[in-house]
């Protein structure tokens, strides 16, 4: 419609359907595609959790109604128990826990908290698509912090301070990160505290991939475990991925107080809660033996193992290094192109594979893409033989 364009608000004509998404809905189009978008995992949802969920469906006579809008207090304690085990840190299921629809959404709401019109964000670049939308969905200014393949994608803490202005509200961080795989080293996270500390900060610390560290386990730190930063950091985990639930919408936010109320008041104005339904999965999933853990990353080192050694055969069109964590690579483009936005629709018009640009994850994705291996082996082989057949070798 021709006048339908002023109907939409300034803020959301800013801003674009993420290259994730939008990669996933065209090769959708596309049959036979071999699709390493999307960072959705391609197991089940394990047994005990379904076989939990369907046993409360047929006895709970609630099951079909609103949750409390911070959830279900058996879940939030559930929560505060997992969260002591992980990190040694005690929250309290009435003054710190909030159920949320998933991290997405977990942020969104803390986004609406935090951020007024031209408010600043510190965001690793490259960093999570989503991310950069979401501030700006916000009225919020998303700032990269530039993080170097050569510096092995760490933290570059001298440069942090001179991002940081009298309208920088939070920094956002993702380790193991998607899109690079890295896992940032504790004693870095440590200083980011510090001067989160000394400048007064919030961190938002978005952590789907805690469970897929591989042989890196002992390098994850989890920094909502530092006692002196917990009334300024919000930790966000999502059942999506650790426990293959991407689709029933739930996680949960362990955040200060004084902010829980305040989240409370968007979560009542937006979702009201999550899906009562998916907080029983959610439950199930805290409390039923949770042997998936171990398997789905045993199956996922065999596919980075794979995809890596695929990677290697093509030296002439990506370079890369290996991931230290969670399920995507972050490979260069070596083969002649102009752009990462260019060179994936090529890729996937002509060749039939579906990866994502880089570019969507800041501007130092420019040049690469992102491959996702949370997908059958079958997949990873069946993309790397059409590259392969297009590139020659
Ligand atoms: C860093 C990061 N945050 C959030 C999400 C989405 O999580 P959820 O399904 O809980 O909304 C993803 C999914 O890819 C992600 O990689």
């Amino acid at each position: 419609m021709e006048n339908s364009k002023a109907w939409v608000s300034r803020r959301v004509s800013s801003i674009t359907i993420s290259a994730i998404k939008e990669m996933a809905m065209r090769s959708a189009k596309i049959p036979g595609t071999a699709s390493l978008a999307w960072g959705l995992p391609s197991f089940r949802t394990p047994e005990p959790i379904r076989r939990a969920v369907a046993q409360r469906l047929e006895t709970d006579l609630d099951i079909g109604k609103y949750a409390l809008p911070d959830g279900l207090p058996e879940l939030r304690q559930a929560v505060t128990r997992a969260h002591l085990a992980a990190t040694g840190i005690e929250a309290d299921a009435d003054r710190n826990v909030m159920i949320t629809a998933g991290n997405m959404q977990g942020l969104n709401a803390l986004f609406h908290v935090i951020i007024d019109a031209g408010d600043e964000i510190i965001l690793t670049d490259p960093g999570f698509a989503s991310h950069f939308q979401q501030i700006r969905l916000c009225g919020g200014e998303p700032i990269h912090w530039k993080l170097d393949e050569p510096q092995g994608w760490r933290l570059d803490l001298d440069a942090l301070p001179g991002l940081i202005t009298d309208r920088t509200k939070a920094i956002v961080l993702v380790s193991p990160s998607n899109p690079t795989g890295k896992i940032f080293a504790e004693a870095a996270l440590r200083r980011v505290g510090q001067i989160a500390q000394e400048r007064d900060l919030l961190i938002l610390l978005d952590d789907p991939y805690c469970h897929f560290t591989y042989e890196n386990g002992d390098r994850y730190f989890n920094l909502s475990s530092v006692a002196e930063l917990t009334d300024r950091v919000v930790y966000l985990f999502t059942f999506s991925k650790a426990h293959a639930m991407s689709g029933w919408r739930v996680g949960y936010m362990i955040v200060p107080e004084h902010l829980k109320q305040e989240v409370l008041k968007v979560h009542d104005a937006t979702i009201i809660c999550s899906p009562r339904i998916s907080q029983v999965a959610g439950l199930a999933a805290l409390t039923e033996e949770s042997l998936h853990l171990r398997e789905f990353e045993e199956i996922l080192a065999r596919r980075r193992a794979l995809i890596c050694q695929r990677l290697d055969s093509v030296p002439h069109v990506f370079e890369y290094v290996k991931p230290e964590g969670a399920y995507y690579v972050f490979p260069k483009i070596v083969a002649e192109h102009d752009n990462s936005f260019e060179f994936s629709i090529r890729l996937l018009e002509e060749v039939g594979v579906a990866v994502t640009p880089g570019s969507a994850f800041g501007p130092t994705g420019e040049h690469r893409v992102r491959m996702a291996y949370c997908v059958p082996e079958e997949t990873i082989e069946r993309a790397f033989d059409l590259i392969d057949t297009f590139f020659g070798r």
